[in-house]
């Protein structure tokens, strides 16, 4: 559902410009994104948060595989995508200036797991942003019929708080909409 122009648009135009302007500002040369999808976030935050490098991964081969051909000459030397699952990353601790979640831990089967790795790899100062929806959205009676989702991927907001509180990670800014989803940057500690 996310592989089409419409969402490349939202992310270009809506989700990177709103993330951009709830961080500190500042640029962020290191970067990783999970799951990157078919790589237009990678390139989103190439052009829009100073990375100087961006290590967009996925758990699915075949979105690798797309992201890779869609790439842009441009952006060859600044955007490496890899075959990662968010649950188990293969980074080393305390690499990246930011991590990205473009509405992907509530495909997790165990979000948790992914914010402790996100945590992990974040340096200390380092800025997690993500846009995400919560267990009332995925609740829904037509997003329940027509999308699947593992249980192990909901959360309500202040599960997700104590959580990436748990992980050293404070909420630095935030935009909740309701009880549906949230935009956010937090801050590692
Ligand atoms: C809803 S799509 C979002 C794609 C892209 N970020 C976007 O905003 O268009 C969720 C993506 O997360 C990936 N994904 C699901 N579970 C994952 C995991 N455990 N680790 C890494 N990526 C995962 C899926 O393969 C898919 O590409």
């Amino acid at each position: 559902m996310t592989n089409n122009p419409v969402r490349a648009y939202i992310q270009r135009r809506v989700e990177g410009p709103l993330l951009r302007n709830m961080g500190s500002q500042k640029d962020y040369p290191i970067c990783l994104e999970i799951g990157c999808g078919v790589g237009i976030g990678a390139q989103v935050i190439s052009e829009q948060f100073g990375a100087q490098k961006v290590i967009a991964t996925d758990v699915d081969p075949e979105q690798i595989e797309r992201a890779r051909d869609n790439l842009m000459p441009e952006f060859r030397d600044k955007i490496e995508f890899k075959l990662e699952d968010a649950m188990a990353l293969e980074e080393p601790d305390e690499k990246f200036d930011a991590v990205f979640s473009f509405g992907v831990l509530h495909h997790m089967e165990n979000w948790r797991r992914a914010v402790k790795e996100i945590s992990r790899v974040l340096k200390h100062g380092g800025e997690f942003f993500f846009e995400e929806p919560f267990r009332p959205f995925l609740k829904n009676y037509l997003v329940r019929t027509l999308t699947a989702h593992p249980e192990g991927g909901e959360f309500d907001y202040e599960e997700f708080k104590a959580e990436l509180g748990e992980n050293n990670i404070d909420i630095l800014n935030m935009r909740r909409i309701s009880d549906i989803a949230i935009f956010c940057v937090g801050r590692k500690k």
